[in-house]
């Protein structure tokens, strides 16, 4: 048995999940009748598996339901107060938003921006960034954020498979007091491309920048725009987003969601979760390149007319305590960040947090990774307290919404530190094994979903087999997560890191092929092998192994140094491996594949298990002393 902990507060409205239990279909109906729509919809689900159509004949729009929605209700209430790193601070009403969202709605048009279109956007985290989204909501444009930190290589491949018609950047975005340079990143990555007719700068910094033909400044063309844009009546169908993520196959993928199904998805799951009041003040850490910061920083909150925070820079700059410092000086009410983060706050130690004034904070959530047992607990006690409930909230990019979580806003049920609880009502999720049966309890398998859901993918990008092949071929009929978990004797969900080759490096999702490539890309590589480790901060750290071409004579350290450089270009900072190591073969199974469970046994110091599928087992030697080795020279180094 393990350990519980009350939930504290909550409203217990077990009727919502009964509903759900009796018919999922039309408890959705139900849950979408919460949203304001131009025209009913025809048809609630048309399900033809793997292709899900939520709301089917459905007119919305998803600009109109954050924003006009609330303009008669609560239009002088802070939608968004955001803090700057440097500590200025502004603050967006529902009408200031709604003002300049129709503005820059206007803006887009102007630049020949339709319907259909695609517009991707990498900023920083400024206002700009959900204003810049809801324009292309507005006007049924699908955005495509890429997150800011990543490489221009990595933004031109989605600028590129995306077709988009525009790019909305900055001259620059601020990160632990320094300038990153974003107009020069999507300079380079649009070069050559003559699909991209113009790129929108926001003047950030205020850095001189070089402007080219095709750029026009964000102020200019706000400055002449109408602040009155009428919300484009759209299809429930209507694809409001891509957001590229890694899989297990070489290139990211683009995961296209809709409007009507979404939007149902965010908003009752936000209000179940959070359990949000009118007088609540949210703070999400997530960026909004991320899928957490597109469902709950931007939709989720402003769906609901709730008034959230948005911090621009580094969690830990200027200092470990800028977290607390923030929700202090801003009174929030309720706290979502991640593992990882918590694992560096809780390293800082108490006396931090303890020397801030948290008591506005009522509940508190996480998202990413699995959370540590010791780390909830440092959660409950030194944040929460010991009087907020922590949702341990599970999904991803493809689910939209959260799958699982604690639902305080509907639920009281005991909370167990590392288990996300429950499946929230309406989605059916189930742990299996190889061959799609249900294991039993306690019995680790892999967690699938039997039944679609409003915040399905409606698919991949212009790849309707690839979105077959990766998440419906393992399992008949079912959505297969990628992730191993097991189901306790409560019916309580445990997650045990992803069954796939995807890492989860901070929380964040790297592909092992995608990152293999880029090694092998450097043009001493023969051969190369990722896998992850445990790390105590980052939950999982990257461990790169490679062969080298013949005759290659370069000192290692040099080597490494430029396969470093290559992967912060060719993908961004957040790819780097801590460690490479240089080994003359790799082992493989006979039929050629890469045994990455043998490189993982031996980077974490793990018995090797069965190796007779193997081909060569001085692979395995050969790697084994590679690591010695090293492990052995980073010790001299450090005595
Ligand atoms: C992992 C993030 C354990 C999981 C919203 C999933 C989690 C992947 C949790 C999706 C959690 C997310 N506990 N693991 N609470 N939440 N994951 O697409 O492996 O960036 O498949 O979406 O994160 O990552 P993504």
């Amino acid at each position: 048995m393990s350990e519980t902990f009350s939930i504290g507060l909550g409203n217990d409205n077990p009727e919502v999940r009964k509903r759900s239990e009796e018919d999922y279909v039309s408890f959705w109906e139900d849950q979408a009748k919460k949203l304001t729509w131009f025209e009913p919809w025809q048809k609630t689900l048309d399900w033809n598996p793997p292709f899900a159509k939520w709301f089917e004949g459905g007119k919305i729009n998803a600009s109109y339901n954050a924003l006009d929605i609330h303009q008669n209700t609560k239009p002088e209430k802070p939608a968004i107060i955001w803090e700057a790193e440097s500590g200025e601070t502004r603050v967006l009403t529902y009408k200031d938003l709604w003002i300049e969202v129709q503005k820059t709605a206007n803006a887009l048009k102007s630049l020949g921006v339709e319907k259909g279109d695609r517009v991707t956007i990498y900023l920083p985290m400024v206002p700009e960034l959900p204003i810049s989204m809801l324009a292309c909501a507005r006007i049924g444009a699908t955005h495509t954020v890429v997150f800011s930190g990543f490489s221009s290589s990595s933004l031109r491949g989605r600028i590129e498979d995306s077709k988009s018609k525009l790019v909305i950047t900055s001259d620059g975005g601020y990160r632990r007091g320094k300038i990153v340079k974003l107009k020069e990143v999507v300079d380079e990555a649009i070069e050559g491309f003559d699909f991209v007719k113009n790129v929108i700068v926001l003047e950030r910094t205020k850095e001189p920048i070089p402007l080219n033909p095709k750029d026009k400044l964000w102020k200019d063309l706000i400055d002449v725009a109408s602040p009155e844009c009428e919300a484009e009546i759209l299809d429930s169908l209507h694809p409001l987003f891509i957001l590229y993520t890694s899989g297990t196959t070489g290139k990211p993928k683009g995961v296209l969601h809709g409007t009507g199904g979404y939007l149902t998805h965010l908003h009752s799951t936000y209000g179940w979760a959070f359990d949000i009041k009118d007088s609540d003040v949210f703070f999400c850490t997530a960026d909004i390149g991320w899928v957490t910061g597109h469902s709950y920083v931007v939709y989720g909150p402003l769906l609901h007319g709730a008034t959230e925070i948005i911090y621009e820079g580094a969690p830990d700059y200027p200092d470990a305590s800028r977290m607390w410092d923030i929700i202090q000086k801003h009174k929030a009410t309720i706290f979502y960040t991640t593992p990882t983060a918590l694992r560096m706050f809780m390293k800082f130690g108490d006396d931090i947090p303890n020397s801030f004034d948290l008591s506005t904070i009522r509940l508190l959530g996480t998202v990413g990774e699995p959370i540590n047992p010791e780390v909830w607990k440092w959660y409950y006690r030194v944040i929460g307290k010991e009087k907020c409930p922590i949702i341990d909230t599970w999904w991803q990019t493809e689910t939209g919404g959260m799958m699982i979580s604690a639902l305080p806003g509907i639920e009281t049920i005991p909370l167990k530190p590392g288990s996300g609880t429950r499946h929230v009502p309406g989605v059916s999720i189930s742990v299996v094994d190889e061959e799609g049966k249900e294991v039993s309890v306690n019995t680790k398998g892999y967690l699938i979903i039997k039944n679609p859901w409003p915040g399905m993918l409606l698919t991949l990008w212009g790849d309707d087999e690839k979105y077959k092949n990766a998440y419906w071929s393992k399992f008949e009929n079912s959505y297969y997560s990628g992730d191993y978990a097991r189901k306790d004797e409560d019916g309580y969900f445990w997650l045990l890191g992803r069954a796939d080759d995807v890492l989860k490096v901070a929380g964040h999702r790297i592909g092992t092929a995608e990152l293999e490539s880029c090694i092998v890309s450097h043009e001493d590589v023969a051969e190369s092998a990722v896998c992850g480790i445990p790390d105590e901060v980052k939950g999982e750290v990257i461990i790169a192994f490679a062969v080298l071409k013949e005759n290659v004579e370069k000192d290692s350290t040099l080597l490494e140094k430029e396969i470093f450089e290559k992967i912060r270009n060719d993908i961004g900072p957040i790819a780097t491996p801590q460690q490479i190591y240089f080994v003359s073969k790799l082992p493989k199974t006979r039929s050629g594949k890469i045994m990455r469970r043998l490189l993982k046994a031996i980077a974490n110091n793990d018995t090797i298990g069965d190796v007779s599928t193997l081909e060569d087992g001085a692979a395995v030697t050969e790697v084994q002393r590679a690591f010695q080795e090293l492990q052995k020279s980073i010790k001299e180094k450090n005595n």
